[in-house]
């Protein structure tokens, strides 16, 4: 089964072809990040003008690059949830009108659980149940994937995901948006314990995140040097918050496989693309045992391939919409 996927929850117009869920045929991303970069972070208004514009070309070449025409696609799959309500609409209603004109079923796709999905194509042998984080620039999740459809989530952030935190601390210490890309790269040179940080933890949740008053400590150490005058060394702050943020995201993430006797473990999301976290976790899974997986780097951030993964098992669930689908700006996984 070959399934059209089409993203645009954020500032990338994504289009896919996946056949079985698990082979990529083509995909295509416009990224607008560079015009984002200069506002310092996505602005809603122009994300969906750029959606509007970009949905037609890309969609076409990623139907050029599978050698295929609409009408030898069985299903046209969308995300429609949860993102930048007017970025996601683009995607919806072009969508719909590709079902419509083509009479091709409609399916409906939420961002995490597609986000997740990016796993089943770097690892086509990955089956659930295994138990998933989740982190990206709007989401902090620890989620046990029953079925391909059945999910059940046993954390999340209280306040900042992940990605918005190391956006945030980034642009403080002077980086570029997105600043969670470039905090990876400067850190790499840094010494993670050149300053301490706080580790936030939830009371009486411990699957839970709170990633806020971490990022206002960044903040403050770099007000507070400037109004002495002092520059403070950015590899070294770098990486003392990168190691900060994986290690609430490690400590709570074995956390909650240990309690719920998951063997089999995944990330996904824009941040799993971090090389701290993927070789933090990948140790922690090997020394006890676990199965780790994660996507390929360029199957962490937004595209259009996860969401014709996860399109299939919608379709072949039973999730089929109707021309009356709406987009949802927030939703339950
Ligand atoms: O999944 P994604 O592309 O979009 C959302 O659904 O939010 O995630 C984007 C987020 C941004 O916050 C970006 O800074 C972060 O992922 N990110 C990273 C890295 N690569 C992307 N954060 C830390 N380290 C990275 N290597
Ligand atoms: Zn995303």
């Amino acid at each position: 089964m070959r399934i059209l996927a089409l993203e645009s929850s954020c500032d990338e117009t994504a289009a896919a072809v996946v056949e079985d869920g698990r082979k990529v045929l083509s995909s295509v991303i416009a990224s607008q990040v560079e015009e984002h970069r200069l506002y310092g972070g996505v602005v809603p208004e122009i994300a969906s003008r750029r959606h509007c514009e970009a949905i037609v070309g890309v969609t076409q070449k990623a139907l050029d690059d599978a050698g295929l025409t609409l009408g030898e696609i069985d299903a046209i799959a969308v995300t429609y949830a949860p993102g930048l309500i007017g970025a996601l609409l683009v995607g919806v209603n072009f969508a719909k009108g590709l079902a419509l004109s083509s009479g091709k079923p409609l399916v409906p796709v939420h961002h995490l659980r597609s986000h997740i999905a990016a796993n089943y194509i770097t690892s086509p042998e990955l089956e659930p149940p295994f138990l998933c984080l989740i982190v990206s620039g709007g989401h902090s999740h620890i989620v046990q994937v029953k079925d391909y459809t059945d999910l059940h989530v046993l954390g999340r952030t209280r306040d900042d995901a992940a990605g918005e935190a190391f956006d945030k601390a980034a642009r403080a210490m002077g980086m570029p948006y997105p600043g969670g890309v470039e905090m990876d790269k400067r850190a790499q040179g840094g010494d993670p314990d050149a300053f301490k940080l706080p580790h936030p933890t939830v009371d009486g949740a411990p699957y839970d995140f709170s990633f806020s008053g971490l990022k206002t400590a960044v903040i403050n150490l770099i007000h507070n040097a400037e109004q002495k005058g002092q520059t403070l060394p950015v590899e070294d702050l770098a990486a003392s918050f990168r190691k900060a943020v994986v290690d609430c995201l490690v400590k709570n993430f074995v956390k909650a496989a240990r309690d719920t006797g998951s063997r089999k473990l995944a990330i996904a999301g824009g941040v799993s693309a971090n090389t701290l976290l993927r070789s933090r976790l990948e140790q922690e899974c090997r020394n006890r045992g676990w199965k780790f997986y994660m996507p390929e780097r360029n199957l962490c951030g937004d595209n259009a391939a996860m969401v014709g993964s996860q399109g299939f098992y919608e379709y072949i669930s039973g999730n089929v919409a109707g021309l009356d689908l709406n987009a949802c700006a927030a939703m339950a996984v």
